[in-house]
């Protein structure tokens, strides 16, 4: 865990997390990788969105959501109201699964700390999890996204607001109807 310094803000103590996330050799990700992804936006954002690991594009750049799926949740966050500059985007995984395979249970294990130290950091109101992944670490359930989604579960002093993968939506046309409807819900529930 890194800890805030004393009179740290959010923005300063994130950019401790990063430089800790930039230099991980806990698991073997490291070996292949371009880049680590630590996550980018608002350190005071309201919503912060954790998707599942960075892809080919993400490791290149260093920047989470970057290639097909994340043009395609520019669009979704545009139907909540929301731009991308003021929510945070992070992942499970900071660093690339070799041919995007799934997250194995010991590196989620390994790499989760990271993900709860910026949850706290930040202290958003809303978390927005995408996918399975990301939904059963920060829900601690077995229950899939398809019987979650759309709805709020607190977890803790947090609103958890799980959708589906936007990468899994893009490619299914009923995923799509419901990621939409699930983002312009998310926009009502911040109106309040
Ligand atoms: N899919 C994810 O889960 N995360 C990214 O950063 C990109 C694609």
């Amino acid at each position: 865990t890194v800890q805030a310094k004393e009179g740290e803000d959010s923005a300063q103590l994130l950019a401790d997390i990063e430089g800790v996330i930039g230099q991980c050799r806990r698991c073997a990700l490291c070996e292949g990788r371009t880049n680590v992804v630590p996550g980018f936006g608002n350190p005071a954002a309201r919503v912060m969105l954790v998707g599942e690991a960075p892809g080919k594009n993400e490791d290149l750049q260093g920047r989470p959501f970057v290639g097909a799926a994340g043009h395609y949740l520019t669009d979704l966050l545009a139907l909540a109201g929301l731009s991308r500059d003021e929510v945070f985007i992070a992942n499970v995984l900071k660093c690339r699964p070799p041919s995007n395979r799934d997250p194995h249970p010991d590196e989620i294990v390994t790499c989760t700390p990271y993900l709860r130290d910026q949850v706290r950091a930040i202290g958003p109101e809303f978390l927005v999890t995408m996918g399975n992944f990301s939904t059963k670490f920060i829900l601690k359930t077995e229950r899939g996204i398809t019987r979650l989604h759309g709805q709020v579960t607190m977890a803790g002093r947090f609103k958890v607001f799980p959708v589906y993968h936007p990468a899994a939506a893009l490619y299914d046309p009923t995923k799509q109807v419901a990621i939409e409807a699930d983002f312009r819900r998310l926009g009502e529930l911040l109106k309040g």
